[in-house]
């Protein structure tokens, strides 16, 4: 079930459009301005966010632009009053995923809606799928030793020890770090890579 946020401090719209979408069975979330929106937004996780511009404390603009820096993959959608629109147009080149205008047209609402929730979808597949194209190349071999490295990383990989692999050029040093971080606890976040940090020159062999 879908969870959507609907930010605006008219009791009546937030009314009507939780009901709406309450009935086409979307779970809804209520906040009466900015302040208290960004605030369940920051707890919880939502799918889409339906958002007013003019709001007394942190107005529509604000709330995107936090809400983007925090989490750009969650689309907001702005609702915009007659006086609103060219800023609903702003806010769409700002980020925003498209604006509705009130009073909103209920099934313009809906498609508009699910629109946001398939691309939040698509996205989430790609980088799933990103991430199974760049999986870490096989080490192969099953001799004895390369037998203990499979080991050894298993065994050190989900714990937080600090490992320090040696050996010469070329013996795969560096496909034994990605294979631990693959199986860390840390493996859906990026592999940072830090190149040049030898202290002394003799030492290395990165020139
Ligand atoms: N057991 C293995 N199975 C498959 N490929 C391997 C294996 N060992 C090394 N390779 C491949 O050999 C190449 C060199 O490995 P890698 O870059 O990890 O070595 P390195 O020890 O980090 O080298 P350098 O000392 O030059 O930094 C890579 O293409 C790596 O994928
Ligand atoms: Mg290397």
């Amino acid at each position: 079930m879908s969870n959507i946020l609907i930010i605006d401090d008219e009791r009546a719209i937030r009314k009507t459009l939780s009901e709406i979408l309450t009935y086409e069975g979307f779970k809804v979330e209520e906040a009466a301005d900015g302040e208290e929106g960004w605030k369940l937004f920051n707890d919880k996780n939502y799918d889409v966010v339906l958002c007013d511009i003019k709001m007394p404390k942190l107005d529509g603009l604000e709330f995107l632009t936090k809400a983007s820096e925090k989490n750009a993959d969650v689309p907001v959608i702005m609702i915009s009053g007659h006086g609103t629109i060219e800023t609903a147009v702003d806010a769409v080149k700002r980020g925003a995923y498209d604006y509705v205008a009130k009073p909103p047209d209920l099934n313009r609402l809906l498609i508009t809606i699910r629109n946001a929730l398939d691309r939040n979808k698509l996205s989430k597949e790609t980088r799933v799928l990103k991430r199974k194209v760049n999986r870490v190349q096989e080490m192969i071999g099953d001799s004895e030793p390369i037998q203990r490295i499979k080991e050894t990383i298993e065994k050190v990989a989900p714990t937080e020890a600090r490992v320090l692999i040696t050996g010469e050029n070329g013996v795969g040093k560096e496909l034994v770090a990605r294979w631990i971080h693959e199986k860390s606890n840390r493996a859906t976040a990026p592999l940072v890579e830090e190149r040049n940090t030898c202290r002394r020159k003799s030492d290395c062999s990165h020139q």
